[in-house]
């Protein structure tokens, strides 16, 4: 008898994990803040090292701010991005480590690991990068379908809409409902013998 014991139904498996894709195209249906909300509110949850936190959510509503995004992006994930209800910039903030005294209150010090900046830095776009995952995961237990995008000039979208702050981006990210031909064939997956092995 196998002792693997679900405890999220198979329909829920299929919206979070199996049946869940990367959408190309999108509704016009709108994505509200109510909803990203309702979202963040589970995904804050997922863990990171220190309680460190690092991940800011920049939600591109204006026109300006939607087409200086859409500006940075290559010409195909532009394409892409335009039929998105929702652009997100994903993006850490490299002063995180002044949360932590709320944060990580039982440890005087918390601050003072993340002294050097090549190391704060570092820290911030792992633990950014973990919870990217955790939000990509999120929006679709409401529904949603996500388009990450590494495919834009991160320099220059950095320069334009984070100068002089602590604010660097992880990436872009399409958000909404699957529009008409989302996606194509289902790539093929790792099996399990390729990833795991025991020592
Ligand atoms: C961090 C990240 C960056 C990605 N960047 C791009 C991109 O720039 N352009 C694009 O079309 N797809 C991009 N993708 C989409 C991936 O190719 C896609 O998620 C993967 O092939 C799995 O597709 P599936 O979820 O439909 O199975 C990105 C995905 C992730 C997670």
């Amino acid at each position: 008898m196998s002792d693997v014991q679900y405890l999220i139904d198979d329909a829920a498996r299929q919206l979070l994990f199996t049946e869940a894709r990367t959408a190309n195209t999108f509704t016009s249906e709108p994505v509200s803040d109510e909803q990203i909300a309702a979202v963040y509110d589970l995904v804050r949850f997922g863990p990171t090292t220190m309680n460190t936190q690092p991940l800011r959510i920049v939600l591109a509503r204006s026109d300006d701010a939607r087409a200086r995004v859409l500006g940075h992006l290559l010409p195909g994930n532009k394409a892409k991005a335009e039929s998105a209800p929702l652009v997100a910039v994903c993006a850490v903030d490299l002063n995180f480590h002044d949360h932590l005294v709320d944060t990580f209150p039982h440890f005087a010090g918390a601050r003072d690991v993340f002294a050097d900046d090549a190391f704060r830095d570092r820290t911030a776009r792992h633990q950014g990068w973990l919870q990217c995952g955790y939000l990509i995961v999120g929006l679709r237990s409401i529904g949603l379908a996500s388009g990450p995008m590494l495919g834009y000039d991160a320099e220059g979208l950095d320069a334009d809409l984070f100068a002089g702050t602590s604010l660097r981006s992880l990436m872009v990210m399409t958000i909404g409902r699957p529009g008409p031909d989302a996606w194509q064939e289902r790539l093929p997956r790792l099996a399990y013998d390729e990833v795991v092995r025991t020592i």
